[in-house]
């Protein structure tokens, strides 16, 4: 068994020691080493000093609790020079003013960046497994820097194991061959687990990938591999049966190829929300939301909905600005009575996807304004100002309505933390049935398809006039859902899931949802 080397009770929270006590119950050498691309701190000169960054949210500030009180390593790659000083080749403990962990960063120049995560990660394994074949692009060198990188990430993971039988958990589609290298040129005896961050996409689409044989190769190298939805573990069967020469067992969710079984099972990414309720709750909060509608002139009886979103052809933005449009234009009593606000994050800049979608929505934002603003209303509030976790919540707060409307998506946080951000009078969530979380929080929401710009219309519409009552029943569905499956019961699920595997036991399959 690992031993978790300080006392559980040392980290606040019943879930987060769910998750912790659950990493420990695991058989192997050492605490578990994290694998994933983006790194849980960053060091950064600020004026010649020295300082760390922590990421806002998501899932590496959610492990990094799990990973103080196990004592484990996080592999991940170092961007800067404050990163490379302070590392000096070796690892650093983190955080900072409490060193419990090593975090071992994988340095990469800007030929592998470029191929490695601009070219083969996010221009052909993201739109393929988000099924937009139109986009992917692929190209044999971009596929060699990928390997390379892998290979680096690989090696990390075995400077970091000091034994030879560690737990090894890889993060994402950055590395989907990494496990098959570790397993089989590094350490034999390693457990390793995965969780895929994306949809996996249905064979028909999946087929395209010219390096289809050897993404599947890579990932069933690991013990345990996860996906968000039952749906994503469906269609990854799928791939598998009509790509390898394989067994794949849809029953008992395992897949045996080359001599080895790998367990296949759906566990849903939540967020922190019990973090987020008591960020909505905060004065910081309830001050920003105030000051907020100061700032933009947004009349007392105006409604607010918003939309906070990565800047990614993949969440549907255009779509969702077609619909208020349409809202506007059929419904004009609504006309300096709903105000939009879209949060958005410069992402992937580099990519010509990206950064042409920024300035379409620069261009669309402007227009929409153009055509309906009046001296006294702004139809779209447009920012990609950084705000802080209070701050963002205090937005969610503050809206009667969520616009969640990817045309695909994983599993989306973003609709979860509108749902735990609601501590008084409730909105109205508007989901797309393409996002992941719809599997979960279809019940609640107003569930649409995208693609249905009259459809999205009518949902904001019956949003904003939906009786106190019945958005109360619903927002105390979605809430119970977004508690119970939180961040810190996804990680303790997949720890226990492992243990089962380990030791063999029998697997329980999930009870069935609807599906949508
Ligand atoms: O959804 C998959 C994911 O990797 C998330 O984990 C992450 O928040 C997002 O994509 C953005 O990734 P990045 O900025 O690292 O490309």
């Amino acid at each position: 068994m690992l031993a978790a080397s300080r006392e559980v009770v040392a980290v606040t929270g019943d879930s987060v020691s769910e998750a912790v006590r659950a990493a420990s119950s695991l058989d192997g050498d050492g605490a578990p080493i994290v694998v994933s691309n983006r790194q849980p701190y960053s060091h950064e000169y600020e004026d010649g000093e020295m300082s760390v960054d922590r990421p806002a949210g998501g899932l590496t500030a959610a492990l990094d609790p799990v990973m103080q009180t196990v004592n484990g390593t996080w592999v991940a790659w170092g961007s800067g020079d404050a990163d490379r000083d302070v590392s000096d080749g070796g690892a650093v403990r983190v955080p900072p003013d409490d060193p419990s962990y090593d975090l071992q960063r994988v340095w990469l120049d800007d030929d592998q960046l470029e191929g490695y995560y601009y070219g083969f990660s996010n221009q052909t394994l993201w739109p393929l497994c988000h099924s937009d074949t139109a986009r992917v692009r692929f190209s044999t060198a971009d596929w060699e820097q990928y390997q390379a990188v892998n290979r680096q990430f690989a090696e990390s993971v075995t400077s970091a194991a000091d034994r030879q039988e560690p737990v090894v958990w890889f993060q994402d589609y950055h590395l989907s061959l990494a496990p098959r290298i570790v397993r089989e040129r590094l350490l034999p005896d390693a457990f390793c687990m995965h969780f895929w961050h994306l949809p996996w996409p249905g064979w028909d689409s999946f087929r395209i990938c010219p390096r289809a044989v050897s993404i599947l190769d890579g990932l069933l190298a690991n013990d345990l591999l996860g996906f968000h939805t039952p749906e994503y573990c469906r269609n990854f069967f799928d791939c598998v049966d009509r790509t390898l020469d394989a067994s794949v067992d849809r029953d008992t969710g395992t897949i045996r190829y080359r001599g080895d079984t790998t367990t296949v099972r759906p566990f849903r990414l939540g967020i922190d929300a019990a973090a987020q309720a008591e960020q909505a709750r905060s004065s910081a909060a309830e001050a920003f939301a105030r000051g907020f509608r100061d700032e933009w002139d947004i009349g007392e009886d105006t409604r607010v909905a918003v939309g906070v979103d990565r800047l990614d052809y993949t969440k549907g933005i255009e779509r969702r600005f077609d619909a208020l449009e349409r809202v506007w234009e059929r419904s004009p009593e609504w006309r300096g009575k709903l105000t939009f606000v879209q949060k958005g994050a410069e992402s992937r800049s580099s990519i010509p996807a990206y950064s042409r979608l920024q300035d379409r929505i620069d261009d669309r934002v402007a227009a929409i304004n153009e055509r309906f603003g009046t001296d006294d209303w702004q139809p779209v509030v447009y920012t990609t100002e950084m705000l802080s976790q209070e701050r963002l919540a205090g937005l969610y707060r503050g809206a009667d309505l969520a616009l969640v409307t990817p045309v695909r998506d994983g599993m989306n946080l973003v609709a979860k933390e509108y749902v735990a951000a609601q501590v008084d009078d409730p909105g109205t969530l508007v989901l797309s049935g393409f996002a992941g979380a719809a599997e979960e929080l279809g019940d609640g929401a107003e569930l649409v398809n995208p693609y249905d710009v009259d459809a999205v219309a009518d949902a904001v519409e019956r949003g904003l006039r939906m009786p106190a009552t019945e958005r109360q029943r619903r927002m105390q569905t979605l809430d119970e859902q977004v508690h119970e499956n939180d961040v810190y019961a996804w990680i303790a699920r997949q720890f226990r899931a492992a243990r089962s595997v380990q030791t063999g036991q029998q697997y329980e399959p999930p009870p069935r949802r609807r599906s949508h």
